[in-house]
């Protein structure tokens, strides 16, 4: 009945116990045990174009880093991403939703402030989880979410949420919080998408075919909550269907 679907720990390339080493990973996990975690709030598994993210007040946050949407497709990534994480703050109304939304807005901006030259050739091939520029990315993501953000009001213990989760989002195997899990699965949703799939597949040298495949064997396993599961699938059989993956192989 509690039995984790998928490993609590992470990722099952991860030989340590990364939860064990990070109390609040740990805490997290011992809250929240069944895994997925289940939805306490309304599940919209329609195409995220129906739900854009509309909350004018993040407007001001956009224009602050349109430079960093430039770079990596952040300007299709960081909306679409943002509209899943509004979208998995409805099904789980537990979670502070403006921290998830301005640290799924701001989580890449980092790609921005690295050698753009490295983001291809290092982040998305070989071990990519584990590359020099991923990390680097997450820190200057950081640094972003500190420049801008104190202008915009929010408060300094704000600010250092958000950087909590920006920092390690892609390296750390384990979310801490349910707010760092929320904007972990949105930042994987959007690759279900037609978007998503455009853009990705090009990123790592795939087909449609056998990028949708990948999502399935290897991205629906990782996502955390059941809310993000079942968008995932409603969005994966629409996106193979439109692409005629089944076919085009
Ligand atoms: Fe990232
Ligand atoms: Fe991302």
């Amino acid at each position: 009945m509690t039995t984790p679907k998928t490993p609590v720990a992470g990722t099952a390339s991860d030989s340590e116990n990364p939860t064990a080493a990070n109390p609040a990973a740990a805490d997290f996990a011992a809250a929240y045990p069944v895994r997925p975690v289940p939805a306490t709030g309304p599940v919209d598994t329609t195409p995220i174009a129906t739900t854009p993210a509309a909350l004018e007040e993040l407007d001001g946050l956009w224009q602050a880093v349109v430079h960093e949407t430039r770079t990596r497709g952040n300007d299709i990534h960081l909306p679409i991403s943002l509209a899943f994480a509004e979208r998995l703050c409805r099904a789980y109304p537990d979670a502070d939703a403006e921290l998830v939304r301005v640290a799924t807005l701001l989580h890449d901006t980092g790609w921005a402030h690295v050698d753009e030259s490295r983001i291809l050739s290092e982040g998305f091939a070989g071990d990519w989880r584990k590359a020099a520029i991923r990390y680097e990315h997450e820190k200057q993501g950081c640094d972003v979410a500190r420049r801008v953000l104190p202008g915009l009001g929010y408060t300094a213990e704000f600010i250092e949420r958000v950087c909590g989760i920006i920092d390690g989002h892609d390296t750390r195997p384990v979310a801490r919080s349910l707010e760092d899990a929320l904007m972990r699965d949105a930042d994987r949703l959007w690759r279900f998408d037609q978007a998503g799939i455009a853009l990705a597949s090009t990123w790592f040298k795939m087909d449609p075919a056998t990028y949708t495949d990948r999502l399935a064997a290897e991205i629906v396993p990782e996502l955390i909550t059941q809310a993000a599961h079942d968008m995932a699938t409603a969005d994966l059989n629409r996106s193979t269907a439109l692409l005629k993956t089944a076919v085009i192989r």
